[in-house]
């Protein structure tokens, strides 16, 4: 692998995961860098809940996963670029695919996946199921992940979830990632303090802002926020973000021209059809 971002977000169920992989989307994508998010929540298929209108007509991450083999053209075949930003794709289940829709794919074929899908991006962000017994493509995004965005709540659901999986994680495989404990979506009325105290080693609380919640409730994750919550907000996401830049002498070296993946998944599309004829088929 080269030395890319490979950004996982994980933690209990609930969480702000989808949220919080979108909100970093958006703010590399702002940077002018490419960004591939993988949505692996099979149980729930989120991508229709993202970008509704994009997600109706394109293809599942379980097909493209149950293909005989892949290669980085089918990775961008799959991807789903987006309308409101030229810099982001997506690679996600469908509204309707459930664990029985496609066939049962193994841990090579997710190392593939996250190779190419390396090579293809500037950041791949892995929006994690929370139940990694299910899902081998959340475990090895956090086996090989540079950095491992861990979401924790102030209730007593998330103590529970991660007195459960914490142990799972505990294994050498997974220490790879540089891990960033936070504690998200933290209404005024909580008491945080204790829940800090309680999960240990927080580096960073995303509060709650009204706006977020109504953006997930109506499908509009990816319009920008405003007002004081926001602001508030914000500030803690700045922070999140400059964790997750490259350390200095460690940047990843700068591609030769990169489109931005719009452009990309669109040429892919011309070169499809003018396949045929190349071949002296479709004459
Ligand atoms: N900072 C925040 N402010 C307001 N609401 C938030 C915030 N973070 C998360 N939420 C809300 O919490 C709920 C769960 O968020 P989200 O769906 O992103 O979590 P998740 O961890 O992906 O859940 P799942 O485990 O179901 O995949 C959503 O209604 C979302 O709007
Ligand atoms: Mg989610």
């Amino acid at each position: 692998m080269n030395n890319k971002s490979l950004i996982a977000v994980w933690g209990s169920p609930s969480s702000g995961k989808t949220l919080t992989t979108v909100k970093l989307a958006q703010a590399f994508a702002a940077q002018k860098q490419n960004v591939l998010i993988l949505c692996c929540d099979a149980l729930c298929p989120s991508i229709s809940t993202i970008a509704p209108q994009e997600a109706a007509k394109h293809a599942s991450l379980g097909e493209l996963l149950s293909l005989p083999s892949l290669s980085q053209e089918d990775v961008l075949r799959f991807a789903m670029p987006l309308d409101v930003t030229p810099h982001i794709a997506l690679l996600g289940y469908k509204k309707g695919d459930n664990a029985f829709t496609y066939a049962a794919y193994n841990r090579e074929r997710v190392v593939d996946l996250l190779t190419l899908a390396r090579h293809l991006a500037d950041v791949v962000l892995v929006d994690c199921s929370s139940f990694l017994s299910a899902d081998p493509l959340s475990t090895v995004a956090l086996e090989l992940a540079d950095h491992v965005v861990r979401l924790h709540s102030c209730d007593l659901k998330s103590l529970m979830f991660y007195a459960s999986y914490l142990p799972l994680v505990a294994d050498a495989r997974f220490r790879r990632a540089s891990v960033l404990p936070v504690l998200s979506n933290v209404k005024p009325s909580q008491d945080s303090r204790e829940y800090r105290h309680v999960f240990g080693g927080i580096q960073l609380t995303l509060p709650h802002v009204a706006q977020l919640e109504q953006q997930t409730a109506a499908a509009k994750l990816l319009e920008h926020g405003s007002g004081k919550e926001a602001i508030a907000y914000q500030k803690a996401f700045n922070q999140l973000l400059t964790l997750l830049q490259p350390q200095e002498g460690k940047e990843a070296p700068k591609s030769k021209v990169r489109l931005p993946f719009q452009s990309l998944c669109k040429e892919l599309e011309r070169l499809k059809r003018l396949w045929p004829k190349r071949r002296g088929e479709g004459q």
